[in-house]
């Protein structure tokens, strides 16, 4: 396959090029600039880097370089700065996961293209009940009008769960939703659950980079997995971090 990567030098990112290029495939890396990219990742065979801000791509260039590709995934998030937080693109996420789609179907392409978009626990799936109690409503509010990227996270899953819904015919999508992000060196063992099992806010679980990135290649790359998780917008923990079910 070839896959398509944005926020590929990210913390995550990185490691989403590094699972899909050691499963033999192609892997198309956006990046501000190559020095963010780690040593694992310099002289790779099979990865192409495209030295770009994804949302300064013209329309054009953005359908050229999505043609060839079967997939698209998103790593992207806002630096932890003042201006990563505040400053603009203050829709980076959302804008670059709706401009890609409309990339990919500019090309009116024959085969279905797989969008996977790194999301986050603290948005919830309106497709699905996922009652949450008042408190965390309370913050998840304050979140909204404080934390733009917050804001931001929710309407780059709505633009898929909305606007490219459940029976397009040129993009399948999924949003995984990782809780509390941790960095370790190692996949290990994980759960996957179509709705949280913790709060977000009160009782965040852990979840290793290595682990999301790992699952989002899964996703990419198995067509069972995909069939099962397609449209919708999966949680997941590290296995440890979870109370025995
Ligand atoms: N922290 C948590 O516990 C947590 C939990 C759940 C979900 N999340 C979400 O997970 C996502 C990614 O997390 P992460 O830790 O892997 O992110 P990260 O290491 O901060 O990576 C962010 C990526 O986005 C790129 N980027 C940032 N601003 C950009 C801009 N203006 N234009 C183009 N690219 C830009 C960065 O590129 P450069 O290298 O060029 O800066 C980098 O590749 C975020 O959306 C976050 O909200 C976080």
């Amino acid at each position: 396959m070839t896959i398509l990567i944005v926020g590929a030098s990210g913390a995550t990112g990185r490691h989403l090029v590094n699972h899909l290029l050691e499963r033999g495939h192609h892997v198309k890396a956006v990046v501000r600039t190559p020095n963010n990219l780690p040593d694992f990742l310099k002289n790779r065979e099979r990865l192409t880097i495209i030295e770009a801000s994804i949302l300064d791509l013209a329309n054009e260039e953005m359908a050229r370089h999505v043609s060839d590709c079967d997939a698209v995934a998103s790593c992207l998030g806002h630096n932890m700065t003042m201006k990563g937080i505040y400053g603009q693109p203050r829709k980076l996420v959302t804008e670059a996961t709706s401009r890609l789609c409309n990339a990919v179907k500019a090309n009116n392409p024959q085969h279905v293209t797989r969008f996977v978009l790194m999301n986050t626990t603290g948005n919830r799936n309106r497709d699905l009940q996922e009652p949450i109690s008042f408190a965390q409503k309370c913050v998840i509010g304050l979140l909204r009008l404080l934390l733009p990227p917050h804001v931001d996270n929710e309407h780059a899953a709505d633009y898929l769960r909305i606007s490219i819904g459940q029976t397009d015919h040129m993009i399948e999508w999924a949003a995984v939703r990782p809780d509390g992000l941790v960095d370790e060196d190692e996949v290990t063992k994980y759960d996957i659950h179509p709705s949280p099992i913790r709060s977000a806010i009160f009782n965040a679980g852990k979840i290793s980079r290595i682990n999301v990135a790992h699952f989002m290649a899964d996703l990419i790359t198995d067509d069972k997995l995909w069939e099962k998780w397609k449209g919708q917008m999966p949680v997941i923990y590290n296995q440890e971090s979870n109370p025995k079910m």
